[in-house]
C-alpha cells in the first residue's frame, strides 16, 4: 500500500509521516508528495494543488487533514474516489473554547473593562441579561453541536440553523432558507460554524446582518468567505452590529493593512480557533484506512453534491 502526504510549504509534514508510519497496520510505503512520486492508493492532503492530483491517478480515497473541505472540492478531483474528512479530533475542544470566550468576552463586557482599567477607572457597567443574549449557531454539525452543549451549561439561550430538518429535544434548531429569517430576528450572537459551499458563501451579508437584533455580535470561526466584508463593516459603522470576533477571513493570511486588523470593534485571530491535531488526526486517518481495506464502514464520508 503507498500513502503519500500533500502539506503547504508552511506545515511541517515530517510528523504527520511519521506518526502515519508507525499507526498504520498494513504493511505501507508513506512519503510526502513530489511532482515524480509514483502513483499511490491513499492521499492524506491539507490545501493541495490541482497538480498533485492531476499526478496521482490510481487513488482509492482522499483524507483531508481538516474538517472543513472547501479547498479540496474546489479542484478537479479523480472520479468516484470518496473524500473523507476529520470528524473532530480534538478540533471539537478547541472551537468550543474559542467560541465561549468569544461569547463571554462580549457578553461580560470585558474589552470595556480593559479600556476603564487602562485608564485607571473603577466603574461598574449596566449588568446583561443571559435573556437579552440568544446565541444563534448557523451550523449545528459536528464542531457546532459541541459548542452549544457548553453554551448551555452556562445557561445561555442557545439555538441553531441547519440545512436539513431535525428533532432536537436540547435546542430549537431552524431548518433550511425558509427558516433564516426567523432564526436571525431570534439571535443576538450570531458564531458561524457552516461549511463553505456555494449556497453559505456570502451568507454574512447586509441582508443577513439587518435582520440580528439591534446590538447584536458576530462571531465567525469557520470560513471568511460567509462574510460579505464591506458589508460587516457598514454594520459596524451604523452601531447595528456592536462588535465582531474573527478566526477567518476571504484571503489569508490578511494582508497587513487589511481594515480588520485595526478595528476597534474587530478581534481578529488568524485561524487557530481549531488546530488540526497530528495525532489524533492520523489516529482517525489510520481507522479509517483500516476499515477501507477491510471493507467495513470508515467515518467522515464528505457528500461532493451538497459540498461538505
Ligand atoms: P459538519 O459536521 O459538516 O456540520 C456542518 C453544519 O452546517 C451542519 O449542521 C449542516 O446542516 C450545516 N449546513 C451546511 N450547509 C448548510 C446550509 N446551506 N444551510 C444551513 N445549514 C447548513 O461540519 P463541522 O465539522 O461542524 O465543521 C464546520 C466548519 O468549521 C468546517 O466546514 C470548517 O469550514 C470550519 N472549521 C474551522 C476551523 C478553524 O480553525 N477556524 C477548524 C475546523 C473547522 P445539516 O446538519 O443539515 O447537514
Ligand atoms: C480548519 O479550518 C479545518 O477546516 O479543519
Amino acid at each position: 500500500m503507498r500513502i503519500v502526504c500533500y502539506f503547504p510549504p508552511n506545515k511541517d509534514c515530517k510528523p504527520w509521516l511519521d506518526a502515519l508510519r508507525s499507526r498504520i497496520r498494513s504493511p505501507a510505503s508513506v512519503e510526502a508528495w513530489q511532482p515524480d512520486s509514483p502513483a499511490a492508493d491513499y492521499a492524506v492532503v491539507w490545501r493541495p494543488s490541482q497538480a498533485f492530483f492531476d499526478s496521482q491517478p490510481c487513488l482509492r480515497a482522499i483524507f483531508v487533514a481538516g474538517a472543513g473541505v472547501d479547498a479540496v472540492l474546489s479542484l478537479r478531483l479523480p472520479i468516484g474516489v470518496p473524500v473523507l474528512r476529520l470528524e473532530d479530533a480534538g478540533m471539537a475542544s478547541q472551537m468550543t473554547e474559542y467560541v465561549v470566550h468569544a461569547v463571554l468576552r462580549h457578553f461580560r463586557q470585558f474589552d470595556a473593562y480593559a479600556e476603564q482599567a487602562a485608564a485607571g477607572c473603577w466603574r461598574e457597567r449596566p449588568l446583561r441579561l443571559r435573556s437579552e443574549y440568544p446565541v444563534g449557531l448557523m451550523g449545528y454539525g459536528v464542531l457546532g453541536q459541541a459548542a452549544a452543549r457548553a453554551l448551555q451549561v452556562l445557561d445561555f439561550d442557545v439555538h441553531a440553523w441547519t440545512r436539513t430538518p431535525r428533532d432536537s429535544a436540547a435546542l430549537r434548531v431552524y431548518c433550511g432558507a425558509d427558516s433564516l429569517t426567523d432564526f436571525l430576528r431570534a439571535t443576538r450572537i450570531l458564531v458561524c460554524m457552516l461549511p463553505l459551499t456555494p449556497d453559505t458563501e456570502g451568507i454574512i451579508c447586509r441582508d443577513t446582518l439587518e435582520q440580528l437584533h439591534s446590538g447584536s455580535y458576530l462571531i465567525n470561526l469557520a470560513r471568511g468567505a460567509h462574510v460579505v466584508e464591506s458589508d460587516l463593516l457598514a454594520a459596524l459603522d451604523t452601531g447595528h452590529l456592536l462588535g465582531a470576533t474573527l478566526d477567518v477571513c476571504r484571503d489569508e493570511p490578511a494582508a497587513p493593512d487589511h481594515p480588520f486588523w485595526r478595528h476597534p470593534k474587530i478581534t481578529l485571530t488568524p485561524h487557530i480557533a481549531g488546530t488540526t491535531l497530528c495525532a489524533e488526526s492520523v489516529e482517525q486517518i489510520a481507522d479509517n484506512i483500516d476499515a477501507l481495506e477491510r471493507g467495513i464502514p470508515a467515518r467522515g464520508y464528505v457528500d461532493p453534491r451538497r459540498g461538505y
